[in-house]
């Protein structure tokens, strides 16, 4: 039995791809899996392209291990740099495209050169999954061409997966003792089964059906296709986390149309002002993307002004990394680096104080809280999540976990997570 370890860079859609890729090699029962590089035969490098820093990360990781071990470089950097990775790297055993990833079986054992198109296979047969919250990703891909952004080009067009395949998988999930499931896909908005006429709204009132799974989340919600009817189905499924992903990238409309955002910041606000009329208690987190070419001071002051007038839950904030191929690219990477990141380091700034007066604002709530397991802080504390993900930190029997419990939240214990008491 060969020895495997594999290594995830990016984001949850290459978590979930490395669940997938472990499945896969599990069934095949040639391979086992360590926790570690050191004992490994072969070491899977799972990688992201979506900024030139996380490809340097891989690219470093690739470095230390190529020598030394039989290492294949999966996921969209693969897809990216394709054979250049073999010239800079010349004892890699494999490249493995995202379209590839369901064929790691069969170029496991071969090694070489495999991107391009190929046809998705999902097998919820292979999932072995058995944590209490789990991913699924529900369509593959990206239309949008936002012009910065490197997705579509690494990931292919949308494609959305069958429903019934959905539900089976949950419905697997469920049997292992899962009981959040995050659906997931770069613009779940648009999630769409041709063949059944089911939108993602009319997706999640058949997933709440399935007995076992008690929460389902979602991202990442795109602005210009958030729909009433999907704001209005998470305000009537209790099943449905009231949290929203709405990546708003800027709030100078010159900067929006230069990204191909599709959306104003006005239309933005306007779409968080019907989430919170709609949903009550409700969390809206996003993405904030500065230094895009010709950012200027006001543009960035707009985004500042959005910032503050939407009091997000919480942010991420990235500095404008150029991507070779896309639409952007064209353009002068002309705002400085040091000035990209003073431009972060501001909008951290205002948005630590914003989440810290919402989280304030969470202490005496009651809440339904998801016992997730042991604290790693410590060992008589149990951690929990809200449906608006909030942390919370309660002491209790481990029988509860797994369990949805009431929690007060008695008082915050750090910037972002709470001590609770069950009532
Ligand atoms: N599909 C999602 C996000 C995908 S990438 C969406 O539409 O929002 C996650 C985040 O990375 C993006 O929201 C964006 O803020 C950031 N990002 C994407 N390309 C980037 C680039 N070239 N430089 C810096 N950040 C980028
Ligand atoms: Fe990239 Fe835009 Fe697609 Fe998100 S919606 S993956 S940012 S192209
Ligand atoms: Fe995810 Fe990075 Fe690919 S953000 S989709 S792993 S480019």
């Amino acid at each position: 039995m060969e020895k495997v370890f594999i290594r995830t860079f990016g984001c949850q859609m290459n978590e979930y791809d490395s669940e997938r890729i472990s499945g896969i090699l599990v069934k095949d029962g040639n391979y086992t899996f360590v926790n570690s590089e050191s004992p490994a035969d072969i070491i899977i490098v799972n990688t992201c392209s979506v900024r030139q820093h996380a490809e340097d990360r891989a690219l470093s990781y690739i470095g230390r291990y190529v020598n030394k071990k039989k290492v294949i470089v999966v996921g969209c950097m693969a897809e990216n740099l394709k054979s250049q990775l073999f010239i800079k790297y010349p004892k890699l055993f494999g490249i493995v495209g995202t379209y590839n990833i369901p064929y790691i079986d069969k170029i496991i054992k071969k090694g070489g050169l495999y991107v391009g198109k190929n046809k998705d296979i999902y097998r919820p047969d292979i999932i072995i999954n058995k944590n209490i919250t789990s991913y699924i990703t529900i369509m593959q891909g990206c239309n949008n061409f936002c012009s910065y952004c490197v997705v579509p080009y690494v990931r292919g067009p949308e494609r959305s997966r069958p429903v019934t395949e959905i539900e089976d998988e949950m419905k697997k999930l469920a049997e292992n003792g899962c009981k959040e499931v995050t659906l997931l896909g770069q613009n779940v908005n648009s999630y769409y089964d041709k063949d059944n006429k089911i939108n993602f709204p009319k997706l999640l009132k058949k997933l709440v059906k399935i007995d076992g799974i008690e929460r389902i989340r979602f991202m990442t919600s795109h602005p210009k296709d958030l729909s009433e009817e999907l704001i209005e189905t998470i305000a009537s499924e209790k099943k449905l986390c009231k949290h929203f992903h709405l990546p708003v990238q800027s709030g100078s409309d010159h900067i929006l149309e230069l990204m191909n955002r599709n959306y104003t910041s006005s239309l933005y606000i306007e779409k968080t002002s019907k989430i919170r009329e709609i949903i009550k208690d409700v969390a809206i987190t996003t993405d904030i993307l500065v230094g895009f070419p010709c950012e200027n001071e006001k543009d960035f002051n707009d985004t500042v002004k959005l910032v503050e007038k939407v009091r997000f839950d919480d942010a991420f904030v990235f500095k404008y990394s150029e991507r070779k191929g896309t639409e952007a690219a064209k353009l002068r990477d002309d705002v400085k680096e040091e000035e990209k990141l003073r431009r972060l380091n501001y909008i951290l700034e205002i948005q630590a104080k914003i989440s810290e007066d919402i989280n304030n604002n969470e202490v005496g709530k009651i809440v339904d809280a998801l016992c997730l397991g042991k604290s790693l802080r410590s060992s008589d504390e149990l951690k929990t999540t809200t449906d608006k993900n909030k942390k919370v930190y309660i002491k209790t029997g481990e029988d509860k976990i797994g369990k949805i419990l009431k929690v007060k939240i008695k008082e915050k214990r750090t910037k972002d997570a709470f001590f609770g008491e069950i009532i």
